[in-house]
């Protein structure tokens, strides 16, 4: 049985925040930010307009077929990344689990020759084998973002999301004319 874990917007934006605050104690301020697609894009768009930049890069990889099921490898897709040389880089994502992604697109970024990169994540399993350099809190259940509720509760749909009714109702009727 699965334990889950649902952070409200609020909870988000204080993990965001308490990030933010350990990165302008350390005085780093990155140069580009590269978001993990998918789960990355909104913390990488909050990180960026607390730190007043518009550079925001991007890996497409995915790694979860369902909840706590994994293909192989993280397998990336595409890179859609530039002028990434001599620059700090702040790698973010949502969470860092087993640490694979985190892993896997650090090695990409690597070969772009920047100063440095250092990577954030609002959340990070215990057994996690990457550590990121930010986190703002450890949690061992499977969480379930505000920006991934859908993808969670369409196959687990014991799932506690709400208004998964309405979800539900417009997912048949777009599912019948995907066809
Ligand atoms: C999830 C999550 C992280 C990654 C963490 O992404 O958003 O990117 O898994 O897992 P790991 O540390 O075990 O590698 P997923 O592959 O589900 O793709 P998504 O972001 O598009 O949902
Ligand atoms: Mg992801």
């Amino acid at each position: 049985m699965v334990e889950f874990f649902s952070p409200t917007w609020d909870d988000i934006e204080e993990q965001i925040f308490r990030i933010a605050r350990k990165m302008a104690t350390e005085s780093f301020y990155p140069d580009v930010i590269v978001a993990i697609l998918t789960g990355g894009v909104i913390p990488a768009k909050l990180f960026a307009d607390i730190l007043n930049m518009k550079n925001i890069k991007y890996i497409d990889i995915k790694f979860y077929r369902d909840v706590n099921q994994t293909d192989s490898k993280p397998v990336i897709r595409a890179v859609y990344v530039n002028d990434l040389e001599n620059k700090k880089v702040l790698v973010v994502d949502d969470v860092s689990d087993t640490g694979e992604t985190l892993e896997a697109v650090t090695n990409v970024i690597s070969m772009f020759s920047p100063r440095l990169i250092r990577t954030a994540t609002l959340y990070v399993k215990p057994w996690s084998r990457k550590i990121p350099d930010y986190f703002g809190e450890q949690v061992g259940k499977w969480i379930i973002f505000p920006w991934d509720k859908w993808d969670v509760v369409r196959s687990n749909p014991e799932a506690p999301v709400a208004k998964k009714e309405k979800y539900f109702e417009l997912h048949e009727i777009f599912s019948k004319m995907k066809g």
